[in-house]
């Protein structure tokens, strides 16, 4: 070989040094993240790099794999690289106007389909869809429900009414509002509310890695001094635009269910249901608005 070519790498060979690399430089679940970088450079299925171990890299291909690594080792999540997260077995995609979904969400879709399950045919708002993780899974289970979704921001709407075109049936269809909390649904009443809301308090938001505060929209994330400004609103205008018997799911950080519970017992709903995540922290509060009211 002549010593100025350039090695030919083969797929093995390239995870392989990228795994060591990416581990010495703490990147979490570093097989793993090669494999994502590396399919998503050759624009195939993970399974693909299995069997085609022993084949070489174009030169391109190498020179845009690179350009993730370095990427990824600069903090930019895997999922904004390759533009995609998996959420209740459908290929959400994502860019930086979303938050990720997280696996703990799926928790709450779980029992918004069952407790969706008792209406015949129910309205559910899903209160700052971002990239529609939520709603788009519930339009799934639920085929029959009415399903609303929104956000404050134009651009994560823009993702979740990309998502809603790509990974619903054809003629499946649900729709979208832009605005603060309820100010969309002046008239509205639904069946369920659903919201995973921005809940990371001041000290919790500084204390956040940095792929998570300098990649990921704080919009989504940051909730004021305790955390709970969303909840306070969302939950205070939560009676007015639910249906008698009408419940509201919220998702909650570790440690905020005693609050969140009293903010809904102050407005006079009752606890229908705590979910803990798989961790034990209680993750998904469900509260029915009192018959009475
Ligand atoms: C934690 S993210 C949840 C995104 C998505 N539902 C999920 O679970 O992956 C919160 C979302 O609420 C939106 N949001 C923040 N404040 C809002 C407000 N006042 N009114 C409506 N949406 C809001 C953000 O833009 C963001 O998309």
């Amino acid at each position: 070989m002549n010593q100025h070519q350039e090695k030919q790498w083969t797929i093995l060979e390239i995870l392989q040094w990228t795994t060591t690399y990416f581990q010495e430089k703490g990147v979490q679940s570093p097989r793993l993240t090669a494999e994502l970088l590396l399919a998503h450079t050759l624009q195939q299925e993970r399974m693909y790099l299995y069997v085609h171990y022993d084949q070489p890299l174009e030169p391109e291909e190498r020179k845009q794999f690179k350009t993730l690594i370095l990427r990824r080792i600069q903090g930019t999540p895997t999922q904004y690289l390759t533009g995609v997260q998996e959420f209740w077995s459908l290929a959400f995609r994502v860019t930086p106007a979303v938050l990720i979904p997280r696996p703990e969400t799926e928790h709450l879709v779980e029992l918004a389909v069952e407790l969706g399950r008792s209406f015949s045919q129910p309205a559910i708002l899903d209160l700052g869809t971002g990239s529609g993780a939520i709603a788009i899974s519930l339009k799934h289970e639920l085929p029959h429900a009415n399903i609303y979704a929104s956000d404050v921001s134009e651009a994560a709407l823009t993702i979740a009414r990309e998502n809603a075109q790509s990974l619903l049936p054809a003629g499946r269809q649900m729709t979208f509002f832009q605005g603060d909390l309820f100010a969309p649904f002046p008239e509205m009443t639904f069946d369920l509310i659903v919201s995973n809301p921005p809940y990371i308090s001041e000290l919790e938001y500084a204390a956040l890695t940095c792929e998570v505060r300098d990649h990921e929209p704080k919009l989504a994330l940051y909730a004021g001094k305790d955390g709970l400004d969303v909840y306070r609103r969302l939950i205070a205008g939560a009676a007015a635009h639910l249906n008698p018997h009408g419940v509201v799911l919220v998702e909650i950080g570790c440690g905020q269910q005693d609050a969140v519970v009293q903010l809904f017992e102050q407005q006079h709903f009752s606890i229908e249901r705590i979910v803990k995540d798989y961790a034990g922290i209680a993750r998904v509060i469900a509260a029915r608005k009192s018959s009475s009211k």
